[in-house]
């Protein structure tokens, strides 16, 4: 049976940024068939709350962490398509698909969250993302009030983007499983500056030692507790965006995108803007990498929501650029 708890139940162990708040009720199923029934009542649905910002005690939640399990739905000699319950933990069946020799998401170990929740983000590291490897997502829609399967080019992907974050899908669509398409040869991924640095030659053909590597990259620059990941997305501009950034910021780094459009990195213009570091009560930007707010232990979500405001207003005024964010603020 499902677990639904009722009162104020504190949120501490259901979002990442370890604020204090409170949900009038958790609704937890175990399995797919008690999603329908339980979705009816929640106003929010979560994975493991890596990604939000509670900005006040919330209605009910329903969290999808506990559905779990995978099984293969079919392979050939060169790779697999694996089904996946959505309330897996990411990092967990990164490791899982390693340990079976199914690659491709090597580079994204350590991140936080469900697999669920790393479609709705498509998730991104170190030169690969989530997209090319889903196949697709079933899940519950409260509107139609169905089971709905949808095909990966439906999910719309793109960068920190699906289309579960727009409204007429948000909180409405419960993912409850999600096919990948995996590898069976290893093809590592060594494109990033950082990882390319860190790797060592004589283990280049071992997928542990990437895995390895990315956890202790990551571990350098993210905080361990108190955080969301990045806050704000990468700024995607056009030539003409970026001609007018240029002209103030020269030394900005760019990164040409496919599609002509070219990104660039949201921590440099914090970091260049001298927010690094910079506190408002609990809530700070992080030293190591100032495209992550951090919750330093007293963190009020109004010192978490007056800091993402300080900062965006301080880059549109230094810069002329509007950061959004990527973390979702909720209440
Ligand atoms: N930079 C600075 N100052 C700093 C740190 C970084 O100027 O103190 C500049 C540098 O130019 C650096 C650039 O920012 O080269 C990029 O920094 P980093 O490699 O740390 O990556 P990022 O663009 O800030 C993105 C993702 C991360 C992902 C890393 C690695 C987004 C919003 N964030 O961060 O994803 O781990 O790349 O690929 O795209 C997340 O989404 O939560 C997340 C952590």
């Amino acid at each position: 049976m499902s677990v639904a708890a009722s009162g104020a139940i504190p949120l501490s162990e259901y979002h990442t940024l370890g604020l204090v708040v409170y949900t009038s009720r958790l609704l937890l199923p175990q399995t797919e068939e008690e999603v329908p029934e339980l979705a009816t009542s929640a106003q929010f649905i979560l994975g493991e709350g890596s990604n939000i910002l509670p900005l006040r005690d919330l209605p009910p939640i329903l969290s999808t962490r506990y559905l779990r399990g995978y099984r293969v739905l079919q392979e050939d000699s060169s790779s697999v398509e694996v089904e996946i319950a959505a309330g897996e933990n990411w990092d967990a069946w990164v490791r899982l698909s390693l340990a079976h020799g199914w690659y491709g998401i090597e580079n994204l170990a350590a991140i936080p969250g469900t697999v669920g929740a790393a479609v709705v983000q498509n998730i991104g590291a170190y030169g690969v993302e989530l997209a090319p490897f889903l196949v697709r997502v079933r899940g519950w829609n409260k509107s139609l009030e169905a089971w709905q399967e949808l095909p990966a080019e439906a999910c719309r992907l793109g960068y920190r983007h699906s289309i579960f974050q727009t409204p007429e899908w948000q909180d409405r669509f419960i993912i409850t499983r999600v096919t990948l398409r995996l590898k069976k040869r290893y093809e590592p991924v060594l494109t990033y500056p950082d990882v390319l640095r860190r790797i060592d030659p004589a283990r280049q053909h071992d997928p542990w030692h990437l895995y390895e590597t990315i956890r202790a990259i990551r571990a350098e620059k993210l905080p361990l507790w108190g955080s969301a990941g990045s806050f704000f997305k990468n700024p995607v501009l056009s030539l003409s965006e970026l001609k007018r950034l240029q002209q103030r910021a020269p030394d900005i780094p760019v990164y040409p995108q496919s599609d002509g459009t070219f990104k660039v990195p949201a921590a440099w213009l914090i970091d260049k803007a001298g927010l690094k570091a910079y506190r408002i009560g609990g809530a700070q930007v992080h030293p190591n990498q100032p495209l992550v707010l951090v919750n330093t232990g007293q963190a009020t979500p109004q010192d978490m929501w007056s800091l993402a405001q300080h900062v965006r207003a301080t880059v549109r005024e230094i810069w002329g650029i509007e950061l959004e964010p990527e973390v979702r603020a909720i209440g």
